[in-house]
């Protein structure tokens, strides 16, 4: 075979071998550049976020993408209920394959998906140094048994935001007890044209689980001691809680509709000047001041509402990421992590959006001071913050909580009967002692 293609070649005329030659390096030449030119395609890292959210991280993401020309980041939009992009992060998961490179997490997910295996431990590529630039509570969160799944990148605490204008036009302080708010709620519907008092977030969805946990711990109680895993939901206080988030609605302070109702939803209700008091989180602040906002100046916040004698509390929440176990980019994909939690680009996220950075020297960055007036009250409300339960059922606890608090604030089962049915339940999950019965 070997001879007879020689003696072909050897027939063909000088010219002719030559230019065989030369079609013959031209193609390896071709070849070559093809591969050099594919591994200069730069590297794409995806994760998953809420919508609302994603627009917002698009500026980070431009700034990285202008840096970085070796890697795109493709942020895909999910639902604005966070449990239900929890949902798609543990359906990816466990189906395999999952198509996200690293996971944008609440700050209650990381014992669920650090026991799952779903994500890489950080701890050799973070230095304790490093971390304890951090708000504790933060990177706390993130840890689980002896590693770190979670670097984070924005707190998150719930807080009563307020109508200065209302409460000047009918002579009023801000409220510091629950029977403050509720009858100043009751006069400014009476006495000025705001229709409602009080909105909040009331769907069957883990917002509705943050309102919660801010009116157990001002009513005095308690949901799940992580140490004892004793369980306060059927509590006098929790009771109460409910009992509260009921009455407001029954009194008509609050719509009905809020039993729908996420963040967004009750925002909106509040920026167009329809409520005077609203429970939510720290970016309304500088999404209610916007330009075009019929409430722009005339909003100020405070620590949470409370029982007397009892503290404000604000439910932790928070955002960060962790790095997906079977990622093919590690490497790149935290350098995205890097970026993203760095000071300046924590800084410019929360200069634009009013964020809450989880870096510490940010709560005191001049720049930052002298952009936000309300620092000083957010400062106020993040010394009261409560977290939810750090345990590995987070999920399953949360959903029964969620079930029987609908079902209690949709007049489908008394506050003491649903929370009875809830703390059974969640007893039974956690493997409990059976303090209440
Ligand atoms: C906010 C919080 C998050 C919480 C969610 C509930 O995004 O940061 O921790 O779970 O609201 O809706």
């Amino acid at each position: 075979m070997f001879d007879t293609l020689r003696n072909w070649v050897l027939q063909l005329g000088r010219r002719t071998r030559q230019a065989i030659a030369i079609s013959a390096i031209a193609a390896l030449v071709a070849i070559a550049l093809g591969t050099w030119s594919v591994a200069q395609q730069p590297v794409t890292i995806s994760f998953l976020v809420r919508a609302v959210e994603a627009e917002q991280l698009q500026l980070l993401v431009d700034q990285f993408e202008a840096e970085n020309p070796d890697i795109r980041i493709d942020i895909v939009q999910g639902p604005n209920a966070a449990d239900a992009v929890e949902n798609l992060y543990t359906t990816s998961f466990l189906l395999g394959d999952s198509p996200y490179d690293l996971v944008y997490a609440d700050v209650v997910w990381i014992p669920k998906f650090a026991a799952a295996g779903w994500l890489q431990d950080l701890s050799d590529r973070v230095s304790d140094d490093d971390l304890s630039a951090f708000l504790e509570a933060d990177v706390l969160s993130g840890q689980y048994q002896d590693g770190l799944y979670r670097m984070p990148f924005r707190s998150d605490m719930g807080m009563l935001y307020y109508r200065t204008d209302v409460l000047d036009e009918i002579g009023a302080e801000p409220p510091e007890t629950f029977e403050e708010l509720l009858a100043l709620a009751q006069q400014a519907q009476t006495e000025t044209d705001v229709t409602w008092g009080f909105v909040w977030q009331g769907a069957q969805y883990e917002g509705l689980i943050t309102n919660f946990v801010e009116l157990v711990s001002g009513f005095g109680g308690f949901w799940v001691n992580p140490d004892t895993l004793e369980v306060g939901l059927d509590s006098p206080e929790a009771i109460a809680a409910v009992e509260f988030m009921r009455q407001v609605i029954a009194d008509g302070i609050t719509p009905g509709g809020v039993t729908n109702y996420i963040e967004e939803d009750s925002l909106r209700m509040f920026e167009n000047g329809n409520a005077l008091f609203l429970r939510n989180w720290p970016y309304v602040w500088a999404e209610a001041n916007k330009d075009g906002s019929p409430v722009q100046g005339n909003i100020a916040l405070k620590p949470m509402v409370h029982a007397e004698g009892q503290q404000p509390a604000a439910c932790l929440g928070g955002w960060g990421f962790g790095l997906a176990v079977d990622t093919p980019h590690p490497d790149e994909a935290w350098r995205v992590v890097e970026f993203f939690t760095s000071r300046q680009g924590q800084k410019d996220f929360v200069l634009e959006f009013a964020y809450v950075p989880s870096r510490r020297d940010l709560f005191t960055d001049p720049d930052i001071l002298a952009a936000f007036p309300h620092y000083q009250q957010l400062l106020e409300v993040a010394e009261t913050t409560v977290p939810r339960p750090p345990v590995g059922q987070y999920a399953q606890i949360s959903d029964i909580l969620q079930r029987y608090l609908s079902a209690a604030i949709t007049d489908q089962l008394s506050p003491e009967d649903a929370m009875q049915a809830a703390a059974r339940e969640t007893r039974r999950v956690l493997g409990s002692p059976d303090n209440n019965a």
